[in-house]
């Protein structure tokens, strides 16, 4: 079950300052606002959800992410959107059978063609009427593509709320780590390789 979350965050306020110039402004479409596509996915938990231990399968709770995740950034982009990364999936409680899960996705930021998504994952008894708890955390890239599968302009993403652009600006963060760490390890790998030390593959 899908349900539209829009009502949140959607006062006025000035557009977020964007450090990062994500290509010749001729080649995007316009803006939008986070709460354009703000999305919640919720499912109740079954027995065909649990691992060993009997408590739900993080795996199940991961796709869950991802659909959500998904659902949003196609919105966002307005076309199709792939999984790029997933990072930092947090499991802070577990998830029982019998959970009423909402998994809330919004998109944090945006680059060219890419988007962070953020997503809560909150659980709740399914026929009790106690307050939902956060149960997990996750943030996602995805890339709009074409119907070749070549990444495509989206949309720049314009916070509205305090919140959204604290989001917006801890995005910026991560997506600057992300990129350091992959050309860290995409240079420690050539001078192995230059050093003839990494040739079994
Ligand atoms: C994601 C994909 C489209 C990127 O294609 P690419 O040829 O590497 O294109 P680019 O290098 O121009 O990357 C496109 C954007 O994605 C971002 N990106 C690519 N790989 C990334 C990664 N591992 N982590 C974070 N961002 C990534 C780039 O930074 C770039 O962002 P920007 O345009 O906002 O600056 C391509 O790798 C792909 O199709 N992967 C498979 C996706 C998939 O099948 N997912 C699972 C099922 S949906």
């Amino acid at each position: 079950m899908t349900a539209r979350d829009g009502a949140e965050g959607a006062g006025g306020g000035p557009a977020a300052t964007h450090e990062e110039a994500p290509g010749p402004a001729a080649d995007r479409p316009a803006t939008k606002p986070t709460a354009a596509s703000r999305t919640t996915l919720s499912h109740i938990m079954t027995a065909s959800d649990t691992n060993l231990l009997g408590t739900v399968h993080g795996g199940v709770i991961m796709k869950l992410v991802d659909d959500a995740a998904g659902a949003v950034a196609g919105r966002h982009s307005g076309g199709p959107a792939v999984t790029a990364s997933m990072d930092e999936m947090v499991f802070l409680e577990p998830v029982r059978v019998g959970d009423l899960v909402h998994v809330r996705a919004q998109v944090n930021w945006t680059g060219r063609s890419s988007m962070e998504v953020g997503v809560r994952v909150l659980a709740e008894r399914w026929n009790e009427s106690t307050p939902a708890t956060q149960v997990g955390t996750a943030y996602l890239v995805f890339a709009a593509v074409d119907e070749h599968g070549r990444p495509r302009p989206v949309p720049q993403v314009v916070p509205e709320t305090e919140r959204d652009r604290r989001r917006y600006q801890e995005a910026q963060i991560r997506r600057t780590h992300r990129l350091a760490r992959r050309r860290a390890i995409k240079e420690l790998r050539e001078r192995r390789i230059a050093d003839g030390l990494d040739t079994d593959d």
